[in-house]
C-alpha cells in the first residue's frame, strides 16, 4: 500500500513525495495520514495524495469539496524541529508561498495572492486551500500535517473559485503536476528553515488586502466593518487598522470580504 516515490513520474525533490500513496477515495488525506502515522513512525516528506474525498476538512471547521478525480488533494507530513511552537505559523506562511509558486509556474503573469492565512487566490478567485493540523508534544512540534486542495481541471461556476483549467483551457495531468508542486513545497520548506526572514517578506509582499481599504466582518459580533491589513504577528494574528485604532483577530473571530472598500480604486 505504502509505494515509494511519487507514482510513474520523476520525482525530483530530495524528500517530499519519497514515500508516497495514493488512494482511489478516503474520508480525508489528513485524517489518513495522521492515523498512518500513528500506527507506524512515517519518514518526513511522506505525501497522501487522493482522487476523492467523502469527508474532506476545511478551515475552522468547514468542509472541502471537490470532484473525483479532477484536482489535487493531498498531505504532506514534516518534522520542522527548527520551528519553536510559538512560530508555527511560519510553516503556514511557507506552505501558502509554495502553493503560490506551483500555481505561478502555470500562471505566470496573472495576480497570485495569497489570502490571509493561506489561501491561494488568482484575480480574486479561490484556487487553492491549506489546512495544516499541528502535533504538539509539550513545547515541541511533534509532527506537522500539511493538507492541500489545489483545483486544477475542475470547472466552477460559482464565480468564487478558479482551477487551472478555467483559467488555460489545459486539461492537466494530475500525476505528474503534482510532482511540480512536491518541488515546491521542498523548496519553501527548506528555505524556512535557512532564512526565514525571506520567507515572512515574501508572504507579506503577495497577501491580498495588504495596505488597502476592505471589507471585513468580525465573527463575534457580526458586523461589518473597514479596515486596511498592515500585517501579520509572528502568532499568526491579523493586524488591522480601523477608524477605532488598530485591531487583531484570529482566524475564526474574523472574515474578510474580497470587495474593495468604495472609496478605494
Ligand atoms: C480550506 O478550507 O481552504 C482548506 C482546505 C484544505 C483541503 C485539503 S484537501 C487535502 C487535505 N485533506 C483534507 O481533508 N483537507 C485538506
Amino acid at each position: 500500500m505504502v509505494s515509494s516515490g511519487a507514482g510513474q513520474y520523476l520525482n525530483s525533490s530530495l524528500f517530499i513525495g519519497n514515500n508516497y500513496v495514493y488512494l482511489e477515495e478516503t474520508a480525508s488525506t489528513n485524517e489518513y495520514l495522521q492515523s498512518l502515522n500513528k500506527e507506524m513512525k512515517l519518514p518526513g516528506g511522506t505525501v497522501i495524495s487522493a482522487g476523492y474525498q467523502t469527508r474532506g476538512r476545511g478551515q475552522a471547521g468547514a468542509t472541502w469539496e471537490s470532484e473525483k478525480d479532477q484536482n489535487i488533494m493531498l498531505s504532506v507530513l514534516l518534522y520542522p524541529k527548527f520551528l519553536k511552537t510559538t512560530n508555527q505559523f511560519a510553516l503556514s506562511k511557507a506552505m501558502a508561498l509554495a502553493a503560490r509558486d506551483f500555481i505561478l509556474t502555470f500562471l505566470k503573469d496573472l495576480p497570485v495572492k495569497i489570502k490571509w492565512p493561506n489561501d491561494i487566490l488568482v484575480s480574486g478567485q479561490k484556487i487553492c486551500g491549506i489546512l495544516i493540523e499541528n502535533g504538539i508534544k509539550g513545547d515541541q512540534i511533534d509532527y506537522c500535517i500539511i493538507g492541500m486542495g489545489l483545483n486544477i481541471n475542475q470547472i466552477f461556476n460559482d464565480g468564487h473559485r478558479a482551477s487551472l483549467k478555467s483559467i488555460t483551457g489545459i486539461d492537466f495531468d494530475l500525476r505528474e503536476t503534482e510532482t511540480i508542486l512536491f518541488s515546491c513545497i521542498e523548496a519553501r520548506y527548506l528555505q524556512l528553515r535557512n532564512h526565514e526572514a525571506t520567507i515572512s517578506a515574501d508572504y507579506l509582499e503577495t497577501l491580498f488586502g495588504l495596505n488597502q481599504k476592505r471589507w471585513f466582518k468580525d465573527n463575534i459580533n457580526g458586523e461589518d466593518f473597514e479596515g486596511v491589513i498592515k500585517g501579520v504577528h509572528t502568532d499568526g494574528r491579523l493586524v488591522i487598522e480601523t477608524d477605532e485604532g488598530e485591531k487583531i483577530y484570529n482566524m475564526k473571530e474574523i472574515t474578510q470580504r474580497l470587495t474593495l472598500s468604495s472609496n478605494e480604486g
